[in-house]
Order: C-alpha cells, then sequence, then structure tokens
C-alpha cells in the first residue's frame, strides 16, 4: 500500500482509538463491492436514468411506470451480499469504536454484515407501505403480487391502494422522527466518518459540517473528491472494502 495511505490510514487509526463516540455515514459507495451501482459515480444510476423517475410525484403520476422500473432493480439488490467494508464496519462496532452507522442506502447490507445500531435514513427497500393508509408489508409480499399474477403495481391488502417502497422519493421528507434518531447519535459525536457518499443529499450531506460546528473530527474515505474533502480531517481516496479492512486489521493490533 502506498506510504501517503499508509499514514492517513495510521491517522485514522489514531482518531479510532482516542474517540469516545464514533459514528459512520454511508452511502451508495459502500454497496458498489456488492454489485449494488452508485447513483453519481462514473458507472452510476442517474447517468443512465433520469432521477425525475424516482419523485414523488413522478411515482404518483405514473406508479405502473416507477414499479417497472423498481422491478429491475429489485433483483440484483436483494441477492446482493455484504462486502468486506460493510463486514469491517460492524467488527469495528462490536469492537467498541463505532456506535452507529447512519446510512443512505437501502439495501439492508449493514445489517446482514453483522451491524446492529443502523439508522436507514432514506428507509428501505424490503417494505413497501400503502399510500393512503399507511400499512406496511413485506417484499416477499409485493414479489407475490407482482410475479405470479403480473399486476403492474402491489396493492394493499386491507384498502386497496397503491404500495410505494418504504424508501423516501426525491422531495419527500425524511421521517422526523428518523432524523431526530441521525441527530440523537451526533450530538454528541467526536468523529464522524463518511463512507462512499457524495454528500450532495440533505440531510446528510450537512452532517460533517454538523460535526465540526460541535468541535468533532470528520473523515472521508471515498473513490473520489467529495465537496467536503478541504473541510475534513482526513481524506481516503480508495476503495471502502480495501481502506476499511486495512483500518480493522490496524486497531487489532
Ligand atoms: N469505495 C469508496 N467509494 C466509492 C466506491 C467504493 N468501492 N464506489 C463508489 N464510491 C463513491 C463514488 O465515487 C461516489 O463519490 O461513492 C460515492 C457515491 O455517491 P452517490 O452516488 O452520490 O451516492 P450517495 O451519496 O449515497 O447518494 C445519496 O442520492 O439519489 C439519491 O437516494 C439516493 O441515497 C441516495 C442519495
Amino acid at each position: 500500500m502506498h506510504q501517503e495511505l499508509e499514514g492517513k490510514i495510521q491517522q485514522l487509526v489514531e482518531l479510532l482509538r482516542k474517540s469516545s463516540k464514533c459514528v459512520a455515514l454511508t452511502g451508495a459507495g459502500v454497496s458498489t463491492e456488492s454489485g449494488i451501482p452508485d447513483f453519481r459515480g462514473p458507472d452510476g444510476t442517474w447517468k443512465k436514468y433520469d432521477p425525475e423517475l424516482s419523485t414523488a410525484s413522478s411515482f404518483v403520476l405514473k406508479p405502473h411506470q416507477f414499479w417497472f422500473l423498481a422491478m429491475q432493480f429489485a433483483g440484483p439488490l436483494m441477492r446482493a451480499e455484504p462486502n468486506l467494508a460493510h463486514q469491517a464496519m460492524a467488527e469495528l462496532e462490536k469492537l467498541g469504536h463505532i456506535t452507529c452507522v447512519i446510512t443512505q442506502n437501502i439495501d439492508g447490507l449493514h445489517q446482514k454484515g453483522g451491524s446492529q445500531n443502523v439508522i436507514e435514513l432514506h428507509g428501505t427497500a424490503w417494505r413497501a407501505v400503502c399510500i393512503n393508509c399507511g400499512k406496511k408489508f413485506s417484499w416477499q409480499y409485493v414479489m407475490d403480487q407482482m410475479v405470479p399474477m403480473c399486476s403492474p403495481v402491489p396493492r394493499c391488502m386491507w384498502c386497496g391502494y397503491i404500495l410505494k417502497p418504504d424508501a423516501t422519493l426525491f422531495f419527500e421528507e425524511i421521517p422526523q422522527q428518523l432524523y431526530q434518531q441521525c441527530l440523537d447519535e451526533l450530538n454528541p459525536c467526536d468523529l464522524l466518518i463518511v463512507v462512499g457518499s457524495t454528500l450532495l443529499v440533505e440531510p446528510s450531506g450537512s452532517f460533517p459540517e454538523m460535526i465540526k460546528k460541535q468541535g468533532g473530527k470528520t473523515a472521508i474515505i471515498n473513490l473520489e473528491e467529495t465537496w467536503f474533502d478541504e473541510n475534513a480531517d482526513i481524506v481516503i481516496n480508495g476503495k471502502a472494502s480495501e481502506i476499511l479492512t486495512k483500518i480493522l486489521q490496524e486497531i487489532k493490533k
């Protein structure tokens, strides 16, 4: 491993050792090595599809089109397995170095990888919710409706209205209680490690700034530059799986 990179990893290991409460904020980049594309990277989903398709208004106006696309993404997402980055974060939690993972991802891979305290800020692909009565349904229920009956949209078994994935669409509000859970984890928090996110989507895009203002440290692990890099205490450009595995090895020494 490159000497400069090793140095930065050592710095982060030191911060982790000293930290009394470290939170990890993850984005789509943590799951690309599990075969799930990110959104804004070179092969990102928004390079192939119009993000407009993922807005709340588009869902209401064209639910058939939305579900047609959702079903294409669902297969790879449901079959994906956690990679070394998810596993290293779970191990760091077990060792007491990470208190909580706040993730923007809806794939459930942190939990599958063994993390216990996970806040899914953008919801989950593993559930659907009725847009009328709010009842929640498992992904299996959705599949049972869509696949054998070739139904264009899944419907609520109680009121018959259309179901929506239990995930936040563009221009939809994050539930206040979820946001509050994040604030409770972030205050106090003396180290925030961002992994695999451009930090371009709110509210998580503002979390690093929030931690800095509180006097905490911030670290970024990402393949590419992010807008927050110049304000971060440590920036490590590389693959999340490699960097986090190395951090885990070092911290165990
Ligand atoms: N290791 C480290 N970084 C990676 C890796 C990897 N293996 N693979 C990709 N990345 C980086 C990319 O270079 C990119 O900078 O992860 C970042 C992913 O950024 P985005 O695609 O913008 O994903 P994210 O920040 O999670 O997006 C936030 O946008 O469209 C919405 O709701 C969607 O939750 C998502 C939100």
